[in-house]
């Protein structure tokens, strides 16, 4: 790695986060090489982190994308993913948001309900042209993670079940509008067990068989993402093993698999860091007042996600628990709880590990505050790649009417 964040953070202050591009393009060339001997496109999950140059990073390695508003298709477009890589997902699409991306010519639009698959096919017909779509089937399998991010059980609001899926492509096949030409399931985030997304697959690929005999020519396997990274001290799925029990449920069938990782892909290669403003205690208890809160990384506060917190310079004195919290107006507002940590003072900088996934991309202006800025590093060189809010962005699409 070899980032010298003590620099930056001089350079570009704090809170600041950091990417390493190597790091996120050796994770992507290491899932693309586990599917060989198959078909297959990896399209990065852009929620994951959608900074223009993060996704350029995977579009130049030969990357499509997966997005789920009209906002992450344009920046996959703007960022150089080709139209023909990028899928269109999501439970709750307008009709502005389908035509747009129809005529952008994408790969293909997820389907998530009977009612949407009509809207897409009213909207293609107005368009006078036939729309790719795949649909997001609900599996049923229990994923074994968060309950936040679970999405393959029947009482998560995503895709449909299987009996309604096959209804829906049978009509799709019917329609002068509809092309089905996928099959999409995802069943949860950070996934640490093979089981729950082989028997996704297996149970999917059985589905596709059935449709194949129907003369429904279903081409794109697509089995989301989810692959977990390492937080804390998670055993991982190996990737080799994760890209083999897909090839053998599909084995037989002509498919190109697609699958649609985020996390996995830069959750490791990126980095907040933030400066100690204050230490205080209350009773006994201590805490380290930084200058990243909630509104710059949500991840603890909303699923008290564990991040790894190291202090970037050597401290004398004896360690003890402190819950490293933010200047928020809110008790949720903490990186960490009851971590060890010397005494710290003032300007002591802090180094927030696996940052690279959902932590920019979930961060709001809470308690108006400017967000953070993002620097990307690649070969040795690093850039400023967002830069830091200014109070006059945030404000710049307010109207102040002041009354007489
Ligand atoms: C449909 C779909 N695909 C891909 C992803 C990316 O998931 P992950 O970042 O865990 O790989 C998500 C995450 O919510 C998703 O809902």
């Amino acid at each position: 790695m070899g980032i010298d964040f003590k620099r930056l953070a001089k350079e570009f202050g704090t809170p600041l986060y950091v990417y390493d591009l190597d790091y996120m393009k050796k994770q992507y060339r290491e899932l693309k090489s586990a599917f060989e001997g198959a078909k297959s496109l990896v399209c990065y999950a852009v929620k994951a982190n959608s900074n223009l140059s993060v996704i350029n990073t995977f579009a130049n390695e030969g990357s499509g994308a997966d997005c789920v508003s009209i906002g992450e298709v344009k920046r996959a477009l703007l960022a150089g993913i080709k139209p023909y890589k990028i899928i269109f997902s999501g439970v709750g699409k307008s009709d502005s948001e389908i035509k747009e991306a129809l005529e952008l010519k994408i790969l293909m639009i997820n389907v998530e309900s009977e009612e949407e698959l009509k809207r897409v096919e009213a909207v293609a017909k107005e368009l006078g042209i036939e729309a790719r779509i795949s649909i997001r089937v609900n599996p049923n399998v229990d994923p074994k993670t968060h309950p936040y991010i679970s999405t393959g059980l029947h009482e998560n609001k995503f895709g449909v079940d299987i009996n309604m899926a096959k209804r829906m492509y049978i009509y799709a096949k019917n329609s002068q509008n509809l092309d089905p030409v996928g099959i999409h399931f995802h069943i949860g985030s950070q996934l640490t067990q093979l089981e729950p997304i082989a028997e996704a697959a297996e149970i999917i690929a059985d589905l596709v068989r059935s449709l194949h005999a129907i003369n429904v020519d279903i081409k794109f396997f697509d089995v989301g993402g989810g692959l977990g990274v390492v937080y804390d001290d998670e055993v991982l799925i190996n990737t080799q093993e994760y890209a083999n029990a897909i090839k053998r449920a599909i084995k037989g069938l002509d498919l190109t698999i697609v699958c649609e990782p985020g996390r996995f892909l830069v959750a490791n290669g990126g980095y907040l860091v933030t400066k100690v403003l204050y230490e205080k205690r209350n009773g006994n208890k201590r805490f380290t007042i930084v200058d990243a809160a909630m509104n710059d990384l949500l991840r603890p506060s909303l699923y008290k996600a564990y991040h790894k917190i190291e202090l970037l310079d050597k401290k004398e004195g004896e360690e003890s628990k402190t819950d490293i919290v933010g200047p928020i107006c809110e008790s949720g507002d903490f990186l960490a709880k009851d971590i060890n940590m010397p005494p710290l003072s003032s300007g002591d900088l802090l180094l927030v590990h696996s940052a690279g996934a959902y932590g920019f991309t979930m961060a709001s202006n809470y308690n108006t505050r400017p967000r953070a800025c993002e620097v990307g590093c690649e070969e040795g060189e690093c850039r400023v790649i967002r830069k830091r809010e200014s109070f006059e962005d945030l404000i710049a699409n307010e109207r102040l009417y002041l009354k007489a």
